[in-house]
């Protein structure tokens, strides 16, 4: 099968990094086409590549071998650079957050509903390693029935001050991290969201964006998500813990995962709750030996999780686009996230949302 040919829009800080790791699968991409309105960064790929670069985004989609458009423009962009890319018959592989305004949200339902069949989100946090190694865990059942997932990005004590802090440029973390967590915590409740919480600071940022997040999702088969992304935590959470009836999971830092769970094998003998009055000191069912196993896991494959997510994300939309095997980020997925985020902004008016 041949390789498809891509260009990327946008070479920033991850769309360049989007050309080189969809390039290095050589079987299955090449680059045949990039844009950016700065010179210097289109005139580098042309240099790196040999490939075509543009300045103008309408003579880029212009381009007749290119099947494939990467979107990784800033974020306000998106949805009207998807929308014309699509128009020009391109397969089309949005970045996050793939709408930022109701407005925007409006008309990416209206794409998806023209052209899903060409319209890819990339949520590629769904491919990290330690999430899908926590997703294996909870589906052996060694946990039992989960009851609540902290997801936690708490990412270094920082006073960020690029356009991602601003609201006017799309910025903020709900914007910027949310999409990665709220799609990740969809894919532990697995289930409809019944009812969202939120609060939301900013702290630290140079700008006037949101750099605290706090998001509370129950499912409504009542697995609870607690979410939070921050710029402004000096001792930082484990990125990620489960609660099951069986036994809890911590992961840490994204290496290890530390695990304590009933052995499967122990069948919880019968105990019956009592009225009376307890001994002094106990009758609080401490002393029941639950058979515990600890053991710690290593999250594999190792290596850089942002190069291992884009490989995994290259290999799922080259089996979608060659092979039609159903990509993995499912669009009405993905368009759950964009009302949940729309929800949690309604919660939070003292942010002045575009
Ligand atoms: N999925 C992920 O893991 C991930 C990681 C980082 C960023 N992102 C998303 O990718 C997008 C880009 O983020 P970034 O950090 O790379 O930003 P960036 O500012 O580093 O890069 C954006 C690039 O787009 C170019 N650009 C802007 N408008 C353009 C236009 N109209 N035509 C052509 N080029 C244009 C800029 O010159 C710049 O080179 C953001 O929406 C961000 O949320 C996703």
């Amino acid at each position: 099968m041949s390789a498809i040919k891509f260009g990327v829009c946008g070479l920033g800080r991850i769309g360049i990094k989007h050309a080189r790791c969809f390039s290095q699968e050589k079987e299955k991409y090449e680059l045949v086409a990039g844009c950016d309105r700065e010179q210097e960064r289109t005139s580098e790929l042309r240099k790196d590549y040999g490939c075509a670069a543009y300045n103008d985004f309408g003579e880029f989609l212009r381009n007749p071998e290119m099947e494939l458009t990467i979107i990784a423009t800033r974020s306000l962009d998106h949805v009207n650079n998807a929308k014309q890319a699509l128009a020009a018959g391109k397969y089309v592989l949005l970045e996050k957050p793939i709408a930022v305004t109701s407005d925007d949200f409006k008309k990416l339902k209206k794409l998806d509903r023209k052209y899903s069949s060409r319209l890819f989100f990339l949520h590629n946090h769904r491919f990290e390693p330690s999430f899908q190694s926590i997703q294996k865990i909870i589906a052996s059942g060694i946990l039992g029935d989960v009851q609540m997932v902290k997801i936690r990005r708490h990412h270094s004590f920082r006073r960020r001050g690029d356009w991602q802090t601003l609201l006017s440029c799309g910025g903020g973390q709900l914007s910027c991290w949310g999409p990665h967590i709220i799609d990740q915590a969809l894919q532990f409740i697995h289930a409809p969201v019944k009812d969202i919480w939120s609060n939301l600071k900013r702290v630290n940022s140079l700008g006037d964006a949101d750099d605290h997040v706090k998001i509370m999702l129950v499912g409504e088969n009542g697995i609870v998500a607690d979410l939070e992304i921050s710029d402004s935590v000096a001792l930082a959470d484990a990125y990620c813990t489960i609660y099951g009836s069986r036994g809890s999971l911590i992961c840490a830092d994204e290496k290890n995962i530390q695990l304590k769970f009933i052995d499967p094998k122990h069948q919880l003998p019968e105990r019956r709750v009592s009225p009376d009055l307890p001994p002094p000191g106990g009758g609080l069912g401490a002393d029941e030996d639950f058979h515990w196993i600890q053991k710690t896991v290593k999250v594999e494959p190792e290596g850089d999780m942002w190069e291992l997510v884009e490989f995994e994300i290259a290999r799922h939309l080259y089996s979608a686009i060659r092979e039609n095997v159903p990509f993995p980020v499912v669009n009405a997925d993905a368009l759950e996230v964009v009302r949940v985020t729309e929800a949690v902004k309604k919660q939070n008016p003292h942010f002045n949302w575009l």
